[in-house]
């Protein structure tokens, strides 16, 4: 009896045993696989470091970027491209001062672009011509805005006094499949949302008065004049193969004659450069403008005879906006992870649009997405590897971002909003908290890198434009008595105006890099609405009835 209750007691004591194992064994394999998904956060942590000595490498490169890409056509990844746009709307007028270099009648004055244009790929001396806005000109002026996931179109009516102008705009998302399928049906469906815009206004469509247009394009386009232009790639997921080459101002114009508007494309210009107008309409001292959204670009007022790769434009003004297209930049002192690389690879655009891919929205929430897929085949704290998380972009281009945004900015103690992003969104039910606080890092790590390389590239254009501080007069012996130019920059687009963590540490580094001293001279202002309405605006100073009085110098 004793012998079977011993043999009873061993047996129960190495079951226990072996449960206790089992289980002590699982929590160090659960305690393992959670270690290698904080590795994963660390190792992202490490190579998404941007201190700001590498920042300011970031700059030194882009100011050199740009110099190489105004020296000669293909000299550079940024293609530092013409637009033809010479003198900038402004809310104070200097018209005076255009009456005297021109010599024409006061109801409109004109800045005259003369380009020898055989460096610009054309045949022949051409002239073309623009003016400030008249803002005597009274009128009713369109803009069309076609971005990256949403189009807009505008009516902006000019008052004919200073600083009047009123907007009526109509926004409305780009059906996914009309950004891979013909020119056609793109080109059609933005027409008749502006034949919807017409017919809704008071605005007669039979009106016998041509209506004036601003097309705004987000995509590079190399300008002929202020008014055509051929595009060169497609960016920001679109890829409709049969424009490339083709020049925009005459598709869109051919599909307006065809539906019966009675309308003229104005001007053709990159988003980047209605927020310039914009801006400096309100605001003189605006050098540059950026967009931060699906896509990213920046543009800038360059003097003419910087320009070297076009020897020989000849502006009034001396100057001219340089739409850069610093999607394209790169730079090895960059840091690049592996989720970077893949993602490149998968992206429709491999190779193409380096720096696009660390900042804009339409990549970071991808970035996240791959991070928390590493994460998800490193522990199963995540569940299995669900297939929302494995297809590139399987939530749609750019909309992964908003998500990103949104659980990065949740501030309850539970992680709710987090956990029903990844529930519904994702498809990772019932993440544990520690594991919803590390996704939320995920999301500052890749917000952070991204918000800090755009403030590096706005520097870098500051350096290009002598507004650094690096060269500036110093009226004593310290920095903080150097003597700096009020630098104002125009900036539009999601990211910068939605994501208030982005933004906090776009200005963060902006202040680190240029020093408490020098940044509180830079302004970055929001420009609601400014690249469709800056177009609108252009157009009223490229109008063809102003072009009728244009006396060529
Ligand atoms: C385009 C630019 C555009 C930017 C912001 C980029 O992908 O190449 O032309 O300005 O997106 O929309």
């Amino acid at each position: 009896m004793a012998k079977v209750v011993l043999g009873v007691a061993v047996g129960v004591a190495v079951a226990a045993c072996a449960v206790a194992a089992l289980v002590v064994g699982r929590r160090v394999r659960t305690r393992r696989k959670w270690k290698r998904v904080v590795g994963v956060l660390k190792e992202l942590e490490e190579s998404c470091e941007t201190t700001v000595g590498r920042l300011r490498q970031v700059v030194d490169a882009m100011a050199v970027e740009m110099h190489a890409g105004l020296a000669s056509e293909g000299g550079s990844k940024l293609k530092m491209l013409l637009t033809f746009v010479d003198n900038l709307p402004s809310g104070f007028p200097i018209l005076g001062q255009y009456s005297m270099i021109v010599g024409v009648p006061p109801v409109c004055y004109f800045g005259m672009v003369f380009e020898f244009l055989s460096c610009c790929n054309l045949a022949a001396l051409s002239v073309s011509c623009s003016c400030i806005l008249p803002w005597s000109e009274k009128g009713t002026f369109y803009g069309l805005d076609l971005g990256g996931t949403n189009f807009r179109v505008l009516r902006v009516e000019l008052g004919g006094q200073r600083s009047s102008f009123d907007r009526d705009v109509a926004q409305q998302a780009i059906p996914p499949r009309l950004m891979t399928g013909r020119s056609e049906d793109l080109f059609d469906f933005i027409a008749s949302s502006l034949q919807h815009l017409v017919e809704k206004g008071n605005d007669s469509e039979q009106s016998p008065i041509i209506k004036e247009l601003g097309f705004t394009f987000s995509f590079p386009v190399k300008q002929t004049s202020v008014s055509s232009g051929i595009l060169i790639k497609w960016t920001k997921g679109f890829a409709i193969t049969d424009m490339v080459g083709k020049e925009v101002a005459g598709v869109l114009q051919q599909t307006l004659a065809r539906k019966g508007l009675n309308m003229q494309v104005a001007v053709l210009v990159n988003n980047t450069v209605g927020t310039l107008a914009l801006g400096h309409y309100h605001d003189a001292d605006t050098v540059a403008a950026v967009i931060i959204g699906t896509g990213t670009n920046a543009c800038y007022w360059e003097r003419t005879d910087a320009i070297i790769k076009c020897q020989g434009l000849l502006t009034t003004s001396g100057g001219m906006v340089v739409n850069m297209e610093w999607g394209n930049f790169w730079s090895s002192h960059m840091p690049r992870t592996s989720y970077d690389i893949e993602l490149d690879a998968e992206s429709p655009n491999p190779n193409d649009q380096g720096f696009e891919k660390m900042i804009s929205g339409m990549y970071l929430g991808d970035i996240v997405r791959r991070v928390i897929l590493r994460m998800s085949q490193e522990s199963d704290v995540f569940g299995p590897v669900f297939s929302s998380l494995s297809v590139p972009f399987a939530l749609g281009y750019a909309s992964m971002t908003p998500l990103m945004a949104a659980m990065h900015e949740d501030d309850s103690p539970e992680l709710t909003k987090v956990a029903r992003i990844l529930k519904d969104d994702l498809k990772i039910p019932d993440l544990p908290l520690k594991a919803r606080k590390l996704v939320v890092k995920v999301c500052d790590v890749v917000a952070r890198r991204a918000a800090r390389l755009a403030a590096a590239g706005i520097v870098g254009i500051l350096k290009k434009i002598g507004r650094d501080g690096s060269g500036c007069i110093r009226v004593g012996r310290t920095r903080s008595d150097t003597k700096m130019r009020r630098t104002v920059v125009a900036i539009e687009g999601s990211l910068y105006t939605q994501y208030t963590m982005f933004r906090e540490y776009l200005h963060e580094a902006l202040h680190e890099i240029l020093g408490e001293d020098i940044a509180q001279h830079v302004i970055l202002k929001v420009t609601e609405d400014g690249s469709g309405t800056g177009a609108a605006l252009l157009a009223a100073s490229h109008s063809s009835k102003s072009v009728d009085n244009v006396q060529l110098l």
